[in-house]
């Protein structure tokens, strides 16, 4: 089969992360027979270097006619003094937005050869995480109305946090079905005792929830969620949370696992079509210095080839490859210890394609 794959490799670690999960995919498309026909797209910090906007319409139209989007990261401390609808940031939402990915999947599972490198306690960790976030992605308060005022005298700043219950139940569907793929357990994470928009998010999963008696369903105020995942992560299997909750309870998830360096996220929408990226940012400080890890962003192109093109094979075969490497010792600088030097971007990708081919 033949696939089109746009690449946005963005800013900082991005294009390099994102050159090994592309060096990686040509391998699997080498033994299983597929073709990928990937186009490069310009989005974020170089984007704005480029020609001056974070996201050019002639990206978005590339996207538009792929079959899916392998992103690296956008952002960086260069473009910070720019305006919000000016910055890099304005890429991934506007990517988001206008291709309608409402959903974002964030899987934080640890790998047993890493339970030394969570900063967890043992105890803790032992018993196994395997959870995922279901993230609203295109609604709350990163897209409500935002602005400034001025009121007695004094600059006032505004966001609003506005949810529909038609975005809510379109969320909480798909959170309920991978639940019940799963281990049949949801949780919803909102602040219903403080905010009326958590309360209709509250509201609108308990009418779902009638709907999926298989399911074990309850609600977690976001606060002691936060508190749940270091105390006790292993009572997660789904938990479904609006944009903002989702965002920040995701990056707490995933160090959990040992490095936020590690993990995958797929951006999806009712049809095949996703948005594949890292959970990690573009981490300027260590860009082009071979110390980035690339495994969040080739196990991305795993979950692309899963979820977008129900290649089922060819995405175990990844996964499986990066769990031998870690079985195995490899190590990057981030989840070294003791000193550690640890082996580079390229030295990783290359572990990881050698055991590509024992599938
Ligand atoms: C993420 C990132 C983005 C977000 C930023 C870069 C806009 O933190 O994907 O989690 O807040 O959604
Ligand atoms: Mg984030």
């Amino acid at each position: 089969m033949n696939y089109k794959i746009a690449l946005i490799g963005g800013d900082g670690i991005g294009p390099e992360v994102l050159f090994s999960a592309k060096k990686v995919l040509e391998e699997i498309s080498k033994i299983y027979g597929h073709t990928f026909d990937f186009r490069e797209v310009l989005a974020g910090g170089a984007a704005i270097d480029f020609c001056g906007e974070p996201l050019p319409k002639k990206s978005i139209d590339v996207c538009k006619e792929s079959d899916a989007v392998l992103l690296g990261a956008v952002g960086g401390t260069k473009w910070d003094a720019l305006p919000g609808d000016k910055r890099p940031e304005k890429a991934i939402l506007g990517l988001r937005k206008q291709l309608n990915l409402f959903a974002n999947i964030r899987p934080a599972r640890i790998n047993p050869a890493l339970i030394n490198y969570s900063p967890l306690r043992q105890d803790i960790v032992s018993k196994g995480i395997d959870l995922v976030f279901v993230r609203e992605l295109t609604g709350g308060i990163y897209y409500g109305e935002r602005g400034r005022k001025t009121k007695n005298g004094t600059v006032q700043a505004f966001d609003t946090e506005v949810y529909s219950e038609k975005e809510v139940l379109r969320i909480g569907k798909y959170a309920f079905e991978l639940a019940m793929k799963r281990r049949k357990n949801l949780v919803s994470v909102d602040k219903a005792n403080v905010l009326e928009s958590s309360r209709l998010w509250r509201e609108t999963m308990h009418a779902l929830s009638k709907g999926y008696p298989e399911v074990i369903y309850s609600d977690m105020l976001v606060d002691n969620a936060s508190m749940q995942l270091v105390r006790n992560p292993s009572q997660f299997d789904v938990l479904v949370t609006a944009n903002m909750f989702g965002d920040i309870l995701s990056d707490e998830a995933s160090v959990l696992t040992g490095s936020i360096g590690l993990l995958p996220s797929a951006s999806v929408r009712d049809d095949s079509f996703g948005l594949y990226e890292p959970i990690h940012g573009s981490a300027p400080d260590i860009a082009g210095q071979e110390k980035a890890n690339p495994i969040a962003a080739i196990l991305s192109a795993a979950m692309m080839l899963r979820l977008s093109f129900s290649l089922f094979d060819e995405a175990l075969c990844i996964e499986n490859a990066v769990d031998n490497a870690l079985s195995d010792g490899c190590r990057t600088a981030d989840i070294s210890k003791n000193g550690e030097i640890g082996i580079g971007t390229s030295e990783m990708t290359e572990k990881i394609i050698s055991y590509l081919g024992k599938k």
